[in-house]
């Protein structure tokens, strides 16, 4: 009855049965899972984002598959104000940056085709290929202690095959806040051309440096490896609730054309994006520095106590280049599993395990830096009394 993409178990497991528990006993939990901005406290000026959906050209809809000219104008101001010049009518808009790895999958493979992908990552990447058809061929990053994570060039030799079709690089990674610097793209192209790979560069958390670094990659404008760079308002503007999501093609130019011809299509094929959110969008925009100055005020904030209470304490904190969360390395005194559920059974407090994120190995917990100051300083405190015994 059902089609094979669905190769997951779809049964509750152990955590969140547990959660479940918790819950319904009233408990309320430390979340430091907790990602999604609209729930950890940020003042929004709601009346702002509100009215600008109110624009009577929102009944008339006028469709163009690449997005309203005046939405994609407004990316390309953003794009400006960061000191980068990209042409409006290059940009594809999508109702976010999940929808945006579909169309590339679209775009770039065909059943039983294969992306690589960065290990540790973002978990979404499972479900987002698998609904495709489209096979994870995991390379690994690399950590050391304290320059950070790098990409393993033999791990990405390995793991390519003929079927593959494009590099996945998030930048800055998702949990590692690890950017791509200069002499890794370097390598990353010339890997790129030697196998005919398009790449895919997810960039939803550009905007949160925690440090500067002047060796990062910002732009890809110059490349001619066929590259799509992704971003969206999710983590931009926090806004993951309005869907507006964005792709921009770069590469030598005839390839590029070819590859923007056929997004067309897929865009035409769908006409996701909403016309009151690309209406909003050029006035959304302006809110941008406010919105990313109190997130990032948070999300310093909570690094710079996470990192003076771990100081003296058996676990380590990893070293986090940008994003909104932080590994911490726990010692391995059983499996993640346990450890996590231990934490959450006796003390209320919820974290990622490494492996949610296939860490390659144990034992890590991944800790989301939005949450509240005054919940992020009690679980973190409950955290390491937890390993304490
Ligand atoms: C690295 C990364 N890419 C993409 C997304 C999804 O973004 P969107 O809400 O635009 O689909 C997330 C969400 O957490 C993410 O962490």
């Amino acid at each position: 009855m059902f089609s094979s993409r669905f190769k997951w178990n779809l049964e509750t497991n152990q955590l969140a049965r547990l959660i479940e528990e918790k819950k319904r006993a009233g408990v309320k939990l430390l979340d430091l899972t907790e990602s999604n901005p609209t729930r950890a406290g940020f003042v929004y000026p709601s009346t702002e984002i509100l009215s600008a959906l109110m624009q009577p050209q929102a009944m008339h809809y006028d469709p163009n598959p690449r997005g309203l000219l005046s939405a994609r104008q407004s990316v390309a101001d953003y794009y400006q104000a960061l000191g980068q010049n990209v042409d409006a009518d290059r940009i594809f808009l999508t109702a976010s940056t999940s929808e945006a790895y579909s169309w590339l999958f679209k775009l770039l493979a065909d059943q039983g085709d294969a992306v690589l992908v960065p290990q540790p990552s973002y978990p979404l990447f499972d479900f987002l290929a698998a609904l495709e058809g489209v096979q994870l061929q995991p390379y690994e990053l690399t950590y050391l202690h304290p320059s950070g994570w790098r990409i393993d060039f033999d791990s990405l030799a390995q793991s390519v095959t003929p079927q593959t079709r494009a590099i996945i690089v998030v930048n800055p990674n998702n949990p590692t806040g690890s950017y791509l610097k200069r002499k890794e793209f370097a390598q990353l192209e010339a890997f790129c051309l030697a196998h005919q790979l398009a790449l895919i560069v997810d960039e939803v958390f550009r905007d949160y440096a925690l440090v500067e670094d002047a060796e990062r990659v910002t732009a890809f404008d110059a490349t001619s490896v066929l590259t799509f760079v992704m971003n969206g308002f999710s983590k931009t503007l926090a806004l993951p609730q309005m869907k507006l999501g964005w792709i921009l093609p770069f590469g030598a130019a005839a390839l590029r054309r070819e590859a923007e011809t056929r997004l067309e299509l897929i865009a035409d094929t769908f006409l996701s994006v909403n016309t009151p959110v690309q209406l909003a969008a050029p006035a959304w925009f302006q809110l941008r520095t406010a919105l990313q100055q109190q997130i990032l005020a948070r999300v310093k904030e909570n690094l710079h106590f996470l990192a003076t209470v771990v100081e003296n304490s058996p676990l380590r904190l990893l070293t986090t280049e940008g994003g909104w969360s932080a590994t911490l390395e726990i010692p391995r005194r059983a499996s993640e599993e346990e450890q996590l559920l231990r934490l959450l059974a006796e003390k209320d407090v919820l974290v990622h395990p490494g492996y949610f994120f296939d860490f390659d190995r144990e034992a890590f917990f991944v800790l989301s830096l939005l949450p509240r100051t005054e919940i992020f300083r009690v679980a973190v405190e409950k955290i390491i009394a937890a390993d304490d015994g």
